[in-house]
C-alpha cells in the first residue's frame, strides 16, 4: 500500500493505494473517526464490494449501515439526496457519525454533498470504485448534485477525511468504464508530467489489460498530481483549473449529444485531441507533441474523432460551460507536453480552425 498526503492544513488528509486494501479498510478510517458508520452505495456496487467492507468495519469494531440509492447520472440529483439525509435521520446519524461513500464519481459527488449538509457536516471517507473516481472525483472536496438546468450546480467544496483507493475493485469494472477512466491518466500527464506520458507511451497495452501493477502505478501517479494541484489551489483560482484540459470540448460534446452515447471520459479524450490541436495554432505546442497525444489516446482505446456539429453549436456549447470568465471563452492549452496553460485570449478563428483540422 502506498500513502499520498493532500496538504490542506487542519484539513489535511490521507490517500492510499493498493490492492486488496478494502479488506484493511477499518484499520484505514482516521482514528478519531466515530465508532460507527453509514456507507451510501448503489445496487450495483453493493453486489460487487460491500460485504467486503461491512466485514472489515465489523472486525474493527465499527457499527455500520448502508444506504442503497439507485444506480447512475440521472440520480444524482436533488431527489436522491433528500432520500439520503431522510435515511441518516431515520437511522439517528449524528454529526460525529462517519459517511463513507462506496463507488464512482457519481455517489463520491452525491454522498459527498449530503455528508457535507447533514446537520452542518459529517465526516466523510471516499472509497471510489471506477478508475475515474480514483484518479480524480475522490479527491479534492468536490461535491455535488445537478440540477435541471445544469450539471453539478448544487454543490460544495466539502474534502473527505481520508480516500481508500482498492485497485482491486476496478476488476468488477466494465471495460468501456476503464477504458474511459484512462482518459483522465492520459490529462494528468498532459498537462502536468511528462514522465508519466512517457511511462503511459511504453505501458498503455499493459495498463489497458488491467496489469495490477501498472494500475497501481496510474492510480498512484494521478492521485499525486491532482493531490498537489489541489494543495496549492483548493477553489480552483489559478492551476487547479489545468485539470481542465480537454474538459470545455468535453463538456461541449456531452451537452451537445444531450450525453446520449458519451461517456464523460471519451468526451474528454475527444476533447483532448481537439485542445491539443488548438495548443499547436495558438499556443506553441510543436506538432510532433501533439501528435503524441492523439496516438496515446487512440491506442488508449478511446475516440480521437468528435462528432461533427457544427461550428455554432460548438461555440455555443462551449460558452455554456461554467468556466466560462465574464464572458470570454478560457482554454487549457499545452505550451508542451507536461506544461499545461490556462489562456483567456484565444480567438474564435483559433478555435474554428482546431475543430477544422
Ligand atoms: N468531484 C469531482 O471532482 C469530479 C471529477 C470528475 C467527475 N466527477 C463526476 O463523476 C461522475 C462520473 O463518475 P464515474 O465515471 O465513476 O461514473 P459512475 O459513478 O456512474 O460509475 C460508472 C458505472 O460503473 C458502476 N460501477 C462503479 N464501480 C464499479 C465496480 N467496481 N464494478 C462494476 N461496476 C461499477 C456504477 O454503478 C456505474 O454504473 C459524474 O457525475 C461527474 O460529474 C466528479
Ligand atoms: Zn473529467
Amino acid at each position: 500500500m502506498r500513502t499520498l498526503t493532500v496538504a490542506l492544513g487542519e484539513r489535511s488528509y490521507p490517500i492510499h493505494i493498493g490492492e486488496g486494501i478494502l479488506t484493511r479498510c477499518g484499520e484505514l478510517l482516521p482514528p478519531q473517526a466515530s465508532r460507527r458508520a453509514i456507507v451510501v452505495t448503489n445496487p450495483i456496487v453493493e453486489a460487487f464490494h460491500l460485504g467486503i467492507l461491512q466485514k472489515a468495519l465489523s472486525g474493527a469494531g465499527i457499527r455500520h449501515e448502508a444506504i442503497v440509492v439507485p444506480d447512475g447520472e440521472t440520480h444524482k440529483d436533488w431527489t436522491t439526496l433528500y432520500a439520503i439525509h431522510t435515511r441518516l435521520l431515520e437511522l439517528g446519524a449524528e454529526r460525529s457519525t462517519v459517511l463513507i461513500a462506496l463507488g464512482g464519481g457519481v455517489i463520491g459527488d452525491l454522498a459527498g454533498f449530503a455528508a457535507a449538509t447533514y446537520q452542518r457536516g459529517m465526516p466523510l471517507i471516499q472509497i471510489p470504485t471506477t478508475l475515474l473516481a480514483q484518479v480524480d472525483s475522490s479527491i479534492g472536496g468536490k461535491t455535488a448534485v445537478n440540477h435541471p438546468l445544469g450539471k453539478n450546480m448544487i454543490g460544495a467544496f466539502y474534502q473527505p477525511r481520508a480516500v481508500i483507493s482498492d485497485t482491486r475493485t476496478l476488476s468488477t469494472l466494465p471495460d468501456r468504464e476503464y477504458i474511459a477512466g484512462l482518459a483522465e491518466v492520459i490529462k494528468c500527464g498532459s498537462v502536468r508530467d511528462v514522465a508519466l506520458f512517457e511511462w503511459l507511451e511504453v505501458n498503455i497495452e499493459r495498463l489497458k489489460a488491467r496489469d495490477p501493477a501498472s494500475i497501481e502505478h496510474a492510480v498512484l501517479e494521478s492521485c499525486r498530481i491532482k493531490a498537489e494541484i489541489v494543495s496549492a489551489d483548493e477553489r480552483e483560482g489559478g492551476e487547479r483549473a489545468l485539470l481542465n484540459f480537454g474538459h470545455t470540448f468535453g463538456h461541449a460534446i456531452e451537452t451537445a449529444t444531450g450525453y446520449a452515447g458519451w461517456l464523460h471520459g471519451e468526451a474528454v479524450a475527444a476533447g483532448m485531441v481537439l485542445a491539443s490541436k488548438l495548443s499547436v495554432l495558438a499556443a506553441g505546442l510543436p506538432t510532433s507533441a501533439a501528435e503524441r497525444i492523439i496516438a496515446l489516446v487512440r491506442r488508449a482505446g478511446l475516440p480521437t474523432e468528435a462528432p461533427r456539429l457544427e461550428n455554432a453549436t460548438w461555440l455555443q456549447a462551449m460558452a455554456h460551460d461554467k468556466k466560462v470568465v465574464s464572458g470570454a471563452l478560457r482554454f487549457v492549452l499545452l505550451e508542451a507536453l507536461g506544461r499545461g496553460t490556462v489562456r483567456g485570449d484565444v480567438t474564435t478563428t483559433s478555435v474554428t480552425a482546431a475543430l477544422g483540422a
